[in-house]
């Protein structure tokens, strides 16, 4: 990967099609329109929005007084991220005669840019998609990376593909108009990425802990390079998400597992923190942690305004039962990834994911309530 000031260059190894560049600024979003007609001008650009980005005037912004094809997802968020979104949005573009020229421009969150990847994916057996993320979750982590789909009524992203972007660009200026708790759940990926990778990136957060909740653009987006830089070079390694890429679910095995029992109550951000914080004492009682680290991180995570204990109506059976069906389980057990100090996950003989028995994890959950 290329570093060339705010604009970084992926390419996926293995995968067709498989280098696309991200673009990062503030105040950017009205000249992209011009530069995706001028970088595809053979394409016919296709939008997919949701009703609250409309809200906010950045469909607007972003292609200005020109009449474009769009689909807005309405209602916005997770309940309309199910596979009749995705018949629907196919079945208008073949019915404004769109055709395999089509290319699909996701301006959103990370559902709006899951859906719309894998709409893209199915039309007309494959079609570029252009990701516009607007949220701190999908500006960190949604937009890079090629993971598309949707829900079932069983399970979350039951559905889906593989489908890298074409480009990717993304202004943070955008996310002035997110709501605050939003907003600050969805650092949370941005703090994960520093634990696993990046000891410096870490201590950059904790410095900057002031501008980044006033929403301090060059901050902002030195923090959008620095998650897509880490992002890509994990997805590069392991674009399918065979090994290396397990590392992207640190604090998420029993982040999910809290997410849920809350009955996605709290954010996804939110439970992570919370699993950020119960794989630190997973670390400490393996005897891995002779650091600050567990203190550093929950510090981190207060200031961020986070969960940090689990809320107690929510039982450590409940979280256990949860624990057993995760879908990354082995003979009904996780792994889970671990650090090895601030700023590096741990691999033991080529693994990414660790074995930590349920008795060890239920003294651990104790100790967060
Ligand atoms: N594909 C991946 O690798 C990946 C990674 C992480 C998360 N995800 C998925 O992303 C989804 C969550 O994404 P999200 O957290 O971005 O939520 P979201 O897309 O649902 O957005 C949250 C809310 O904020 C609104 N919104 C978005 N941007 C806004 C803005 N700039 N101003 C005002 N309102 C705005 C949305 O309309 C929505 O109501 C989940 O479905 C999750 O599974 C996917
Ligand atoms: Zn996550």
């Amino acid at each position: 990967m290329a570093q060339d000031g705010q604009r970084l260059d992926v390419v996926i190894p293995g995968v067709e099609a498989s280098s696309y560049p991200i673009t990062i600024g503030h105040g950017t979003l009205s000249g992209v329109w011009g530069e995706i007609l001028q970088t595809w001008p053979k394409h016919n650009p296709f939008v997919v929005t949701d009703s609250e980005l409309v809200k906010a005037g950045h469909l607007q912004t972003l292609v200005g007084a020109e009449k474009v094809p769009t689909f807005t997802i309405d209602p916005a968020g997770e309940v309309s991220k199910h596979i009749q979104t995705v018949v629907a949005i196919v079945e208008r573009m073949e019915k404004e005669c769109l055709g395999r020229d089509s290319i699909i421009v996701a301006l959103g969150g990370g559902t709006v840019g899951d859906i719309a990847g894998f709409a893209a994916a199915i039309f007309k057996r494959g079609v570029p998609v252009i990701q516009i993320p607007t949220t701190t979750v999908a500006q960190a982590d949604s937009s890079v990376g090629g993971k598309t789909g949707v829900d079932s009524s069983v399970s979350k992203n039951a559905f889906g593909a593989f489908w890298q972007p074409a480009a990717v660009y993304i202004d943070v200026a955008t996310l002035t108009t997110l709501d605050d708790r939003q907003y600050r759940a969805g650092l949370i990926e941005s703090v994960k990425h520093a634990a696993i990778m990046d000891a410096e990136y870490f201590g950059f957060f904790e410095t900057n802990i002031d501008a980044i909740l006033n929403k301090d653009m060059a901050v902002l987006e030195q923090i959008a390079a620095t998650n897509c830089r880490i992002k890509a070079d994990v997805v590069q390694q392991d674009p399918t998400e065979k090994n290396m890429r397990r590392i992207l679910n640190y604090g998420h095995t029993i982040g999910h597992a809290v997410e849920s029992a809350s009955g996605f109550e709290l954010l996804h951000g939110e439970s992570v923190a919370i699993g950020m914080i119960a794989a630190g004492k997973l670390e400490k009682a393996l005897g891995l942690a002779d650091d600050d680290r567990l203190e550093r991180i929950t510090n981190l995570l207060v200031k961020l305004g986070m969960p940090i204990r689990i809320p107690a109506d929510i039982t450590k059976e409940k979280i256990i039962d949860l624990l057993r069906t995760d879908k990354k389980a082995v003979g009904k057990w996780p792994r889970f990834v671990l650090l090895e100090s601030l700023g590096a996950a741990l691999c033991r003989d080529g693994q990414w994911a660790h074995e930590v028995s349920q008795d060890m994890v239920e003294r651990c959950l104790d100790e967060l309530y």
